[in-house]
């Protein structure tokens, strides 16, 4: 994180335990940040409904997400835990590679405690307690992507050791951050990165112009991806199942073979892509075999 972005972050100097969680320190959130989380989570819910995949839109209600003010990551972790076991851990601000991929194997969702400025309440480039607990957190309390978020992190370790990292990465940006599923005959989000963003939520699922292909894991590692605007590819996933019974492998051979292959473009489909155009139903009654 660059020295121009952490400075208003008031996070940046608290004190790390060797994991990087810091103290959340909930009782010095002001009442304008506060506020400032109330009218974020208030706009977002309501882009989100009919949007939003089924998961997330339920666990917002179980989590009690709608609560007022910004949520005390321990209170929350309590709810968490009993439905999937997982938890999430206050960080200053993106935390190294190998220290979020142990959090992720260990079942801890690592989340940024602090809140975008006021000037930045549309966008922002990374991740603030709305992106991470409006984003990911209710999907950590399916329990099927519950399992997949787990086995990324295994997945993750792994690749490091391999020197893969780039090509995993593309798996969770074009899932966990950006991913789209098929759901009662039409597309859902899941994708935090889409969740949390009013404008993308729309783009994602209403514009003509982005390409919707179905999930195919060694296409997802062949393709680049940009973070400074929406996506120009989204990969839609058929169910959570059929995303964990994807990826839950050892990527080892599934690398040796996505070497062998050119990268593809970020807006770029290819011949054997499956590309799915929201309103017609044709690709869900292939899938369906009707
Ligand atoms: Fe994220």
């Amino acid at each position: 994180m660059s020295n121009d972005t952490s400075s208003k972050n008031r996070y940046h100097d608290a004190p790390r335990a060797a994991d990087f969680t810091i103290d959340q320190a909930w009782e010095t959130y002001s009442a304008a940040e506060h506020d400032r989380w109330d009218r974020l989570f208030r706009r977002q819910r309501e882009i989100a409904k009919g949007r939003a995949c089924e998961a997330a839109l339920t666990a917002m209600a179980d989590l009690e997400l709608s609560a007022a003010g910004i949520p005390h990551m321990g209170e929350l972790s309590d709810k968490l835990k009993k439905l999937t076991g997982w938890r999430v851990v206050p960080v200053a601000e993106l935390v190294p590679d190998e220290i979020f991929f142990e959090h992720l194997a260990n079942r801890r969702f690592p989340a940024g405690a602090f809140i975008r400025p006021e000037k930045e309440f549309d966008y922002l480039q990374e991740p603030d307690i709305f992106h991470d607990i409006f984003g990911h957190v209710p999907m950590l309390a399916n329990p099927v992507f519950a399992d997949f978020m787990e086995a990324y992190g295994k997945g993750g370790q792994r690749a490091m050791q391999l020197g893969q990292l780039h090509n995993l990465a593309r798996l969770y940006w074009y899932t966990v951050e950006f991913g789209l599923i098929r759901e009662a005959g039409d597309l859902r989000i899941y994708g935090a990165g889409i969740l949390s963003s009013p404008n993308e939520t729309v783009f994602a699922l209403e514009d003509d112009s982005p390409n919707r292909v179905a999930f195919d894991l060694q296409r997802i590692m062949r393709t680049k991806y940009i973070i400074d605007d929406f996506q120009q590819t989204y990969f839609v996933i058929d169910s959570f199942d059929a995303l964990l019974d994807a990826c839950y492998k050892d990527f080892g051979g599934v690398y040796d073979e996505v070497k062998s292959k050119p990268a593809v473009e970020a807006h770029e489909t290819v011949p054997e892509d499956a590309l799915i155009h929201r309103g017609t139903l044709d690709y869900f009654r292939t899938k369906a075999g009707l």
